[in-house]
């Protein structure tokens, strides 16, 4: 099939690479023109594992360009995705502008009946929008053809994005034509092979699947953290309890795990446009409201527990912090709780040593210059540098590498042997008998309130 991808992001990079990889002959369009630059020379915006290679090989194959403009397209493609970005509006809902923008540029090019089909996260309705703002631009153009638009959000998770895309639980696609229906069946049964596992719904049904899905995960995820809250306060271990509820068939055991916030591209903001589209509906969203604000509380737990160990002013401690991404297997740094910790410590005067597989490219290019200018901040090139002459080693995301630490080595180049565990990553236990002070999310104990004394020890030292 003959496929064109509008965005060479996260998503609009991987089902571009991914159907090309089928045999597909696939056109990614990028307004970046320094991204679709580097793409051309095989040089990727983002790190994905097994993305790389396949981008390369099938450029190599001939079966996947890289352009900046529809106009560059070879051949009238039978599919067209939008896969921009739909990122938070000022007031908390989905700015949609990329996408109309997206319809519009379809509008001003096509020539034969093609499926467009909206992958980018859109509000309840957004693809009706972008039936009126094609048909408008073919009217401009004095032409009359026939298109559909389909709405098939996409699920993949950032970390895993070619194993969720080559193997997904199921595909979602709203539509209400069946030549559509055809066309979506053929582009997707290579990939399931069984077509139960594709659910045909009407658009808008579609829509919502996907913010209700996410809307489900982070709710399970907060839910977790305000449990993790009281177990702390209660001599409770959350671990036990999370295992304990997981083996439950009735709940299952994912998007269980406690932490120090979710982060990431979507969730936040996907929770925040349901509230809106809730709202301007006359639903009071009380859950979305109490996962949202959950979530924003339990970035700050770390900075907290920082400060009921070290205190209030932080000038003279030294931070090492494992991992910058908003999860393992990705770069992405969008609404990380690294972002929350690590300006809170600044702020705060201390000096933060961080380290991360991947994404320390994008912290460079993200944070404040101020902070590497003036040694506030410095990222290390090996994990343990990042723990010299430290006073606690903060994990915020868990990467394998940092899973099972060589603490003997740690407690050698830690000026002060204190762990926040942001993850609950470790064994308490375990940390505990090798003479380290630790701190996970729900483990049944605060910290003690040993502030002052700890900082005048160090002073001293
Ligand atoms: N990242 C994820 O894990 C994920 C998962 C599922 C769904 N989604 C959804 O998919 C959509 C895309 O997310 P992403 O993370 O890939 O975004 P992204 O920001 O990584 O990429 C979007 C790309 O679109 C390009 N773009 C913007 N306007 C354009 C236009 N008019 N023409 C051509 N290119 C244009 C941008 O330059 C950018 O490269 C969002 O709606 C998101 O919610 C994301």
């Amino acid at each position: 099939m003959n496929i064109t991808v509008i965005g060479a992001g996260y998503v609009g990079l991987v089902t571009g690479a991914c159907f090309a990889e089928l045999g597909n002959h696939v056109t990614c369009v990028d307004v970046n023109e320094h991204k679709i630059a580097n793409l051309k020379k095989g040089i990727l915006p983002i790190y994905e594992p097994g993305l790389e290679p396949m981008v390369i090989s099938n450029m190599n194959e001939g079966r996947l360009r890289f352009v900046t403009s529809l106009t560059e397209i070879e051949g009238d493609p039978q599919v067209i995705f939008i896969a921009v970005g739909t990122p938070s509006d000022k007031d908390g809902s989905a700015d949609i502008k990329y996408v109309l923008e997206a319809a519009r540029n379809i509008g001003g090019y096509i020539n034969d009946y093609c499926v467009v089909v909206d992958k980018s996260t859109v509000p309840v309705g957004m693809a009706d929008e972008v039936q009126v703002v094609i048909q408008n631009e073919l009217k401009k153009r004095g032409l009359s053809i026939k298109f559909d638009v389909v709405s098939n959000p996409e699920f993949l998770r950032e970390g895993a994005a070619i194993e969720d895309f080559m193997r997904p639980d199921r595909i979602i696609i709203g539509l209400e034509s069946n030549n559509a229906k055809s066309i979506m069946l053929d582009l997707y049964l290579p990939i399931l092979r069984s077509p139960e596992r594709i659910y045909f719904m009407n658009v808008k049904d579609a829509e919502m699947t996907k913010y209700a899905a996410n809307a489900m995960l982070a709710t399970r995820i907060s839910f977790m953290n305000e449990i993790s809250m009281l177990c702390e306060r209660m001599g409770v271990d959350i671990e036990n309890v999370r295992i304990g509820i997981g083996s439950d068939s009735r709940i299952g055991s994912a998007f269980l795990n406690p932490g120090c916030g979710y982060g990431g591209s979507c969730f936040p903001k996907d929770v925040r446009a349901l509230v809106k589209m809730a709202e301007r509906n006359a639903v009071e969203p009380m859950i979305l409201n109490a996962v949202e604000r959950r979530n924003l509380e339990q970035k700050q737990v770390l900075p907290d527990k920082v400060t009921q160990v070290f205190g209030e002013d932080l000038a003279g401690v030294t931070l090492g912090v494992w991992g910058l991404s908003f999860k393992p297997g990705t770069d992405d740094m969008r609404e990380a709780s690294s972002l929350v910790l690590i300006e809170d410590a600044i702020r705060r005067g201390a000096r933060v040593q961080a380290y991360d597989p991947a994404a320390m490219p994008v912290a460079r290019e993200i944070m404040p210059e101020e902070w590497f200018d003036s040694g506030k901040l410095k990222l290390t090139d090996h994990q343990y540098d990042a723990l010299k002459d430290a006073d606690a080693l903060v994990l915020v995301t868990e990467w394998k590498p940092f899973c099972y630490p060589d603490i003997a080595a740690m407690k050698n180049m830690m000026r002060q042997h204190v762990i926040f565990d942001g993850r609950n990553q470790y064994d308490p236990k375990h940390i505990r008998a090798a003479g380290f002070e630790y701190y996970g999310i729900g483990r049944g104990s605060v910290p003690e309130r040993s502030v002052i004394r700890r900082k005048e020890a160090v002073d001293a030292a």
